[in-house]
């Protein structure tokens, strides 16, 4: 969570840090602050709230901040400390010498604080930040690099960090462990962020640190050593992204923008990973070998959130299309569980981002009890992809919308490829391979028929946008559809929404139904219909207004309930897809009618970089 940005260069850097941040600002958006090196003095500047009200603060000072040659930026997502302007970044030490940017948490945070007030330091936030300042003055003798890396190994925890000093006009110290630090290499000029989207419209090149990588970098030099100051090497990776994919070129909102790209963002997911010939995926990416493929005996997803959803459904896939034992963890859990992992045991890690905390760290245990472990990721040269070193891009390109929605499209239809890959290494015959194929062709235009009817999914939503509480059900793949539906709903438009097993409704949450609670039941025609339609009438008995989906013209279930969203008919396999395009609409909508704050709602972050 956080995002950070850091400028050195000879351009007018305000504007660079405040655009820079606002394409952070998914990362959270509590508060935001900067400071800069001018004329000897660090100069800060600190609000409550998003950037635009930062951008306001300094509209009187620009003139004066123009000779800034050096500056950082933080917009937050509170951990210690509420959202205020004293606990915004950046924080200083007493003598006002050092600026520092923190993103992560630093969990000896209250022993350090301690020491350091037994010590004479006067603390101005409740922050767990604030410490590092205090230790980059303590350790500074005349080289910052060495100040920094001191104050970090006192540290334990997680940071991406930058501080600046008042008396270096144009040096930036930068480190990471744990949260990510991306370094943007210009002409006579030096960027780090938090990630790529903030460097995009200056360079197409960057620098990714890895964790214990702390660098010094000016306008012309980049340093880059480990924590104990020996010097490291990494390559320049050249940037291959269109900076309008995160613009919302005309939509009101990116989730809008981003669930009417799904057709094309899952042909990217698609293009050239379908081979006719063998029936079969190429997913060279996962570089195993028909060997090593077959070796794999058991298969554990780690993700969170939407990606978990997906995951879930992915079990489906490898449990019926492979017959290989799979289960979903959870990535919080994976670690501290003690999970069986043996070594034909395929880790497959989840996530959007690549960037999560807590599938970074199921990736990282399943690397040290020997698995195989590969990642389906968006984000190109995340920590996730990165140190899983096999795995599947998605190329859905920026999710800049907080609610996750092309990931989830693109992330299922990879799954199914590796099913399918998986598949033809084992059981599946050449003529299942190649109906499989088909299926997954059809999946952009079936996105695209659901959404050729987003109109009349807006006036079912209208009609609900008043619920207090909300219930989504289904069976089989559409159980992990139901809870992504229910996750959408709640996290954009505050309804409380749960997402059930249809069969579970019955054993204890039906006791909440009565006509103020809508249900939203996937009642698609695939195997398992007739039993949500009993379940549909038990909803009814109980006066729950129910909206289903259902596919074209299914009289046996829009007889039955009062709205009706059609879905295209496809195979049970897809059905998740479309289905969870209208669930998305449908959400979106309900926000929309709410007035909410559709891509930043309250108390969220895109990117979740602590546990
Ligand atoms: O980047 P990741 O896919 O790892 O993120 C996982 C979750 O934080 C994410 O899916 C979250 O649940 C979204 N806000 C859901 O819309």
């Amino acid at each position: 969570m956080c995002g950070i940005i850091g400028y050195t260069g000879n351009r007018e850097l305000i504007n660079i840090l405040t655009d820079g941040l606002k394409r952070l600002e998914y990362r959270g958006y509590d508060s935001a602050g900067l400071a800069v090196v001018n004329n000897q003095q660090l100069q800060v500047f600190k609000t409550k709230g998003k950037v635009k009200a930062l951008e306001e603060r300094l509209h009187d000072h620009l003139q004066l901040l123009s000779t800034a040659s050096v500056g950082i930026a933080h917009t937050r997502w509170a951990t210690h400390g509420e959202p205020n302007e004293a606990n915004a970044h950046p924080h200083l030490d007493n003598a006002g010498h050092f600026a520092v940017v923190h993103n992560g948490i630093i969990d000896n945070f209250a022993e350090l604080r301690n020491r350091l007030l037994d010590q004479g330091c006067r603390f101005a936030s409740e922050t767990d930040s604030e410490v590092l300042a205090h230790l980059v003055a303590q350790y500074y003798d005349g080289n910052l690099l060495e100040a920094v890396a001191s104050a970090l190994k006192q540290v334990k925890g997680t940071f991406g960090i930058a501080v600046i000093a008042r008396d270096l006009p144009q040096t930036i110290v930068t480190a990471r462990r744990g949260s990510p630090i991306v370094i943007g290499v210009g002409a006579g000029e030096t960027l780090i962020a938090s990630d790529v989207t903030a460097l995009a419209a200056h360079t197409d090149r960057v620098i990714y640190l890895n964790d214990d990588d702390i660098a010094l970098v000016t306008p012309e030099t980049i340093d880059i050593r480990s924590l104990e100051n020996v010097p490291v090497s990494r390559e320049i990776a050249a940037l291959d992204w269109d900076i309008s994919a995160a613009e919302k070129n005309g939509y009101d909102h990116f989730m809008l923008k981003e669930i009417f790209e799904q057709p094309q963002a899952v042909s990217n997911t698609i293009r050239g990973r379908l081979d006719f010939r063998t029936a079969t995926a190429a997913l060279s990416g996962l570089n195993l070998t028909p060997r090593e493929l077959a070796m794999i005996n058991r298969i554990v997803i780690a993700a969170c959130g939407t990606s978990m959803h997906a995951g879930m459904v992915g079990e489906y896939y490898f449990e019926d299309i492979v017959g290989i034992s799979t289960e979903v963890e959870q990535a919080a859990e994976f670690r501290y569980r003690n999970p069986i992992i043996e070594p034909h045991t395929l880790v497959l890690a989840i996530s959007q981002s690549g960037e999560t905390a807590d599938t970074l760290a199921a990736v990282r245990e399943g690397l040290n009890k020997g698995a195989v472990v590969a990642a389906i990721c968006n984000v190109v040269g995340a920590t996730i992809p990165r140190e899983s070193n096999r795995g599947i891009y998605l190329h859905a390109g920026p999710e800049i919308g907080v609610a996750s929605t092309k990931a989830f499209t693109c992330q299922v239809t990879a799954l199914l490829l590796t099913a399918l890959l998986f598949g033809r290494n084992r059981r599946l015959s050449q003529t299942a391979g190649l109906e499989l194929i088909e299926e997954i062709q059809q999946i952009p235009t079936l996105i695209q028929q659901v959404l050729d009817h987003a109109d009349k999914i807006e006036i079912i939503a209208k009609k609900y946008a008043d619920a207090k509480d909300c219930f989504f059900i289904g069976r089989g793949n559409l159980y992990p559809a139901a809870l992504e539906g229910a996750l959408k709903l709640k996290e954009i438009s505050y309804i409380h929404a749960e997402g059930y097993h249809a069969a579970e409704l019955k054993h204890g949450p039906i006791a909440l139904l009565d006509k103020g609670v809508p249900v939203i039941a996937l009642a698609n025609d695939v195997p398992g219909k007739e039993k949500i339609l009993s379940n549909i009438q038990e909803c009814l008995a109980r006066k729950s207004p129910v909206i289903a989906t259902a596919t074209n013209n299914d009289t046996s279930v829009s007889h039955l309930v009062h709205d009706v969203i059609t879905i295209p008919s496809c195979s049970a396999f897809v059905a998740p897809i479309p289905t969870v395009v209208a669930l998305q609409l449908f959400s979106y909508y309900v926000a929309k009618e709410r007035g909410c704050e559709i891509d930043q709602p309250r108390n969220l972050a895109k990117s979740v970089t602590v546990e």
